[in-house]
């Protein structure tokens, strides 16, 4: 079996945005830039924004995090979003989610230019993506496709079940994988016999936020299953695939952590970078 080592491939994929971005300093004279705006103290949210920052300043990449309490009047993100859509030096636009409650999530996503939108939410971004144009693709999804083209570069014809039909995965990663002239299944927490519409795939995703929802029996021998998952358990994090059964019977599995996470993060640097060539015409 091979364990996808995403820590590796993410560490891989920044190296050569690296030389990327030195090569469009060369010629542009200045660098991508990448801003985040973090609303509120989650946990969760401080950690992947530290992150994404951290990698950002790796790579070379300008950036910056806003931070507002919990309380910012909803007008003053808008506001700001609309300062940074007007900024030269900003390439790309992220608002960490969750938000709280009184902020409107579509109003927010929907205020970003699409041509900044590096999370690919925007519904002008979704449309192109289902229409084969050219868009800005979700990071963790983008990040799958990029894994399992390293185990498997032809996918024509293979049959991909999908588990989890969420805007941010499931549905892009549809997408994705139909431009790859795969098959593709969509299922989900009410699908009827899950264990029979898995057991078909070639290629499995799972990203329902159910832990270890999909089992070693589950599995057709030799697939690739990518786990999205990332669940707290009284076990510790562990993913929506049942690792240690799963692990028997495919060909390639991606662990949790140090599978899809690290690979999300690098795939936001990838987008903040073709936000800023397409914004020059490059
Ligand atoms: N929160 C958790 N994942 C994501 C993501 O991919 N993008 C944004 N904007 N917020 C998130």
């Amino acid at each position: 079996m091979i364990l996808i080592d995403g820590k590796k491939a993410a560490a891989d994929l920044r190296e050569e945005l690296k030389k990327e971005v030195l090569s469009l300093k060369d010629k542009h004279n200045k660098v991508p830039g990448l801003t985040v705006i973090l609303i509120g103290d989650l946990a969760p949210s401080q950690i992947y924004v530290r992150n994404k920052e951290k990698s950002a300043n790796e790579v070379g990449l300008k950036s910056e995090v806003i931070r507002y309490p919990d309380s910012v009047e909803e007008s003053e993100v808008l506001k700001k979003i609309d300062e940074l859509n007007n900024d030269d030096s900003v390439s790309g636009i992220l608002v960490q989610l969750p938000l709280p409650k009184h902020i409107d999530k579509q109003k927010v996503i929907e205020a970003i230019l699409p041509e900044k939108d590096v999370d690919g939410f925007h519904p002008m971004n979704v449309g192109n993506l289902s229409s084969g144009y050219e868009s800005s693709i979700p990071c963790t999804p983008l990040g799958c496709y990029l894994l399992i083209k390293k185990i498997e570069p032809n996918l024509n014809g293979k049959k991909a079940v999908i588990v989890g039909r969420s805007n941010l995965n499931g549905k892009p990663m549809t997408q994705l994988l139909l431009k790859e002239n795969c098959t593709v299944t969509i299922t989900h927490s009410k699908t009827n016999d899950l264990k029979s519409e898995c057991l078909k795939g070639d290629i499995i995703v799972a990203a329902v936020g159910i832990p270890e929802l999909v089992k070693g029996d589950w599995i057709k021998k030799d697939a690739i299953v990518i786990d999205v998952g990332i669940n707290k358990t009284e076990n510790g994090l562990v993913g929506d695939v049942a690792f240690d059964e799963v692990s028997k019977v495919a060909k390639a599995l991606t662990p949790v952590p140090g599978g899809v996470g690290p690979m999300t993060i690098a795939c936001l640097l990838k987008n903040t970078i073709e936000c800023f060539k397409r914004n020059l015409g490059d």
